[in-house]
Order: structure tokens, then C-alpha cells, then sequence
């Protein structure tokens, strides 16, 4: 992995140049950070378990119709990708009460919401990732109104497919981020879903016992991380290689 060019490092991922023009290679890492690096740990086996789980999603995504920027998973760490320009945006995605919106209104965790609930925020750790509305995404030049209609309409259509998938597993998909990018192609853009979809973003609790199967048992010390990493794979039918 070091003899490739380093384009990108985040907090979990790496991104190399691919093998051919247009393509990266995302690189999964065990490390794990929460509240904007103030918490930072790493997950055993955290890397290949996510690779997996994001490579079944988007590959079950892509037979639905929604494009992303998956290719193939090239090994246990790595995926090729298209080479996206990213929107700065965090898309989140609710469907119970849980995490910020918990916190930001006072309601407890769990209570179910009467319609999803679709939430930006610009992506930015030295401004702490704050909620944007349309008017600052499409004033600050950040997407137009069509790229937002397009981004809402595809949150939407994915998240519907998700509740399903998961439903069919015993797990209750609480709420989730997701990333678009804009992909150039025979002189047009289309936009795309990008990044990861993982227990690292999205809240998976047990539909009969309400165990927290995801990263929100590092964010709050309750143990048995990777272990719940595993379950979700598990469950979804994917064991991971080695
Ligand atoms: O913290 P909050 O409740 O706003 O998170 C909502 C959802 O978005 C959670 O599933 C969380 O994992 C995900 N998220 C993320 N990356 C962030 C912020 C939130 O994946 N920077």
C-alpha cells in the first residue's frame, strides 16, 4: 500500500491512485475517532469488516439503481472507486431519535419518527461539521437546487431500501450519513453516492433487545465494539476472508 500515491488520508480511510485514470483505492483502517478526533481508538478488524459491509450495501444499491462510486473490492482492505469531487456535505438521515437530535431537543433516544427526517451539515473539523440549511448550501456555492432535489430524492430512496435490508436481518436502522459525489463522464456530471456505508455511520439497534450494534458502543465505552461490527456482518451473510 505505501509504493501508491497517498491522495487523500481521513480519520478511518485512506485514499491511493488507482490502477487506471478515474479510479482510487479506498483503503479501510481499524482506527476509529468520535466528537471530532477527541476521541480516537482503533477497532481490531474494524477495516475488513467495514470493507465488506460497505461493499455488500452499495453493490445491493447499485442493483436497485442508485449509482454510486463502487467498483469492486480488490482485497480485505481495499476497494477500487471512481474518482468523485466530493460535495462538501454530511447527509444525515433519521428515522427514531437518537445521537445530536436527541440531545439538540430534549426528546429520549428511541422514540420513533412520524416521517424521516434529512438533515446537512458542511463538512469542516476545524468548524466542528455545523448543520447548513439550502439556503447556505446553494448560497455558498456548495450544490444547486438540483443537486439538492437529486441528493434528498436518493437519501430518500436509500434509506427506504436500508430500513428493509436491515429489517430482514433484526436490525432497526435508527439513522445514518451518507456522501455524494460528482462524477464527469462524456462531458456530464452525475452525481453519485461516494464514501462508505458501515456500522462507522449508521446507528443499528437490535429490533428485539435494542443492543446498540454499532460505533456508538466506542463513542460511549460500552464494549464489545468489534464484536458487534461482526454481528452486523453476520448477520447480513458475509464472513470476512482469513
Ligand atoms: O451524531 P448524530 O446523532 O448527528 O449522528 C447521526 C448519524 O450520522 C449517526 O448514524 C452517525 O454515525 C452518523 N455520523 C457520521 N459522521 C459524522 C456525524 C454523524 O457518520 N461526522
Amino acid at each position: 500500500m505505501s509504493r501508491r500515491r497517498r491522495i487523500y488520508e481521513g480519520k478511518a480511510k485512506v485514499l491511493f491512485e488507482g490502477p487506471e485514470p478515474g479510479t482510487l483505492v479506498q483503503y479501510f483502517k481499524d482506527d476509529a475517532s468520535a466528537f471530532n478526533n477527541q476521541k480516537k481508538g482503533t477497532i481490531t478488524g474494524k477495516g475488513v469488516l467495514n470493507n465488506r459491509i460497505s461493499e455488500y450495501l452499495m453493490t445491493k444499491l447499485g442493483e436497485i439503481g442508485v449509482p454510486t462510486h463502487f467498483v469492486r473490492r480488490l482485497n480485505m482492505r481495499e476497494q477500487l472507486v471512481r474518482e468523485v469531487e466530493i460535495i462538501p456535505l454530511e447527509v444525515v438521515i433519521r428515522n427514531v431519535v437518537a445521537g445530536s437530535l436527541s440531545k439538540r431537543f430534549g426528546m429520549p433516544e428511541g422514540t420513533q419518527l412520524p416521517r424521516s427526517i434529512v438533515e446537512y451539515y458542511y463538512k469542516s473539523d476545524e468548524l466542528n461539521d455545523p448543520m447548513v440549511s439550502e439556503e447556505h448550501i446553494t448560497a455558498f456555492g456548495w450544490a444547486t437546487p438540483q443537486d439538492i432535489d437529486e441528493i434528498l430524492a436518493m437519501s430518500l430512496r436509500i434509506n427506504d431500501f436500508l430500513l428493509g435490508l436491515f429489517l430482514g436481518v433484526g436490525l432497526r436502522l435508527v439513522d445514518f450519513k451518507l456522501e455524494f459525489g460528482r462524477l464527469y463522464e462524456n462531458e456530464e456530471m452525475r452525481l453519485v453516492l461516494a464514501d462508505e456505508i458501515s456500522p462507522d455511520n449508521c446507528r443499528l439497534w437490535d429490533t428485539k433487545t435494542g443492543e446498540k450494534l454499532d460505533k456508538d458502543r466506542f463513542r460511549r465505552d460500552l464494549g464489545n465494539v468489534e464484536e458487534a461490527y461482526q454481528e452486523v456482518a453476520r448477520r447480513l451473510g458475509i464472513l470476512p476472508e482469513g
